[in-house]
């Protein structure tokens, strides 16, 4: 075989390989076992002494020249390759791309954070209680004894003969005096429960106590810190309207009602704490007066957020609770 002519070939096919798979059939076409010039290799041992030196010289060099060509030629190609991968692997950044999911608070959580930094902010602390309370706490000690009629507006839960679920938060008002003493500024968010429902009561729902007690309080400044606080909460100046009430453990005391789109709707109780509640939890009331309230939060969310019927809120619509407070709430839950 020519050398010459087998070295074009060469060159011939290493031009047309264009990838790494080509390359790699032409090393076992001209170096494998069988190659070409491994077998012209072989046959050297057919020639004569004389002209085996040089014919080998010129295989090795057609040997070496093959593998300078081909590695050249593998540079190029791996880079080319690269590069194609590159083209379409590459990641286009204005693509859209669907946002992660995330959890939320439900709505009666967002409406009591919103309240408690409120009243943070005005210097009260986070008072808490047990929801399982004796009679003492939520009835005697709030000035309402066994035979009080208002214990049965109550409709009671009761756990045994002295222990019962709270009816409201009003007993935390007689521990945080009983733990802190005067002057005091507390409230106190959480669920109480009463054997009631229908379209506006649940058995279990949440309220918010306050607690303000301290030298010459009066009635103008229990007015005057919750109307702040509703023009805060709902963002705008609201009609509100304190209605002459009466809560055993109050005088005097009054409901707080604010106009809604249907007329007045009302949201809290509040007083002036009774003397005899101060005494009972050891605070001398010639010296210390105080007001107090407490706040329906299912109420306030559902005036927030617009709803038609409170019981959503206690449903578990996961619809619901990935709202945040807009208009597309009620299309969400359609
Ligand atoms: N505890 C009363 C209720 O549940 C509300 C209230 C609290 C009224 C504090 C006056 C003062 O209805």
């Amino acid at each position: 075989m020519d050398l010459q002519q087998l070295k074009k070939q060469l060159s011939k096919d290493l031009n047309k390989a264009s990838n790494s798979k080509d390359l790699q059939d032409l090393k076992i076409k001209y170096l494998g076992k069988k190659g070409r010039i491994s077998l012209l290799s072989k046959d050297l041992g057919k020639l004569s002494q004389s002209e085996r030196p040089k014919a080998g010289k010129a295989i090795n060099h057609l040997k070496k020249f093959f593998e300078e060509q081909s590695q050249i030629l593998s540079k190029e190609i791996e880079q080319k390759e690269i590069n194609a991968i590159l083209e379409t692997e590459s990641i286009d950044i204005s693509l859209p791309v669907e946002s992660e999911k995330l959890g939320n608070l439900h709505p009666i959580t967002k409406t009591i954070d919103k309240i408690c930094q409120y009243f943070i902010s005005r210097g009260y602390s986070i008072e808490d209680g047990p929801e399982i309370e004796s009679e003492y706490f939520n009835f005697d000690a709030l000035n309402i004894p066994k035979d009080h009629p208002a214990r049965d507006m109550h409709d009671t839960f009761y756990v045994d003969a002295q222990m019962l679920l709270r009816t409201h938060t009003s007993p935390v008002q007689i521990r945080s005096i009983l733990k802190s003493k005067a002057p005091l500024k507390i409230i106190c968010p959480g669920k109480v429960y009463r054997s009631d429902a229908d379209q506006t009561h649940t058995p279990m729902f949440h309220q918010i106590e306050g607690l303000l007690i301290d030298e010459k309080v009066n009635f103008g400044n229990l007015k005057h810190e919750l109307t702040e606080f509703l023009n805060y909460f709902f963002g705008k100046k609201l009609k509100v309207r304190f209605r002459p009430s009466y809560f055993p453990f109050t005088e005097p005391s009054a409901e707080v009602d604010i106009m809604d789109k249907k007329g007045w709707l009302e949201i809290m109780g509040c007083g002036m704490v009774h003397p005899n509640v101060l005494k009972e939890a050891g605070v001398d009331p010639k010296k210390y007066s105080g007001f107090a309230f407490g706040l329906g939060i299912e109420r306030m969310t559902k005036l927030d957020y617009q709803m038609d019927d409170m019981r959503l809120l206690f449903e578990n619509d996961l619809r619901l609770i990935s709202q945040s407070k807009n208009e597309d709430f009620k299309i969400a839950l359609r």
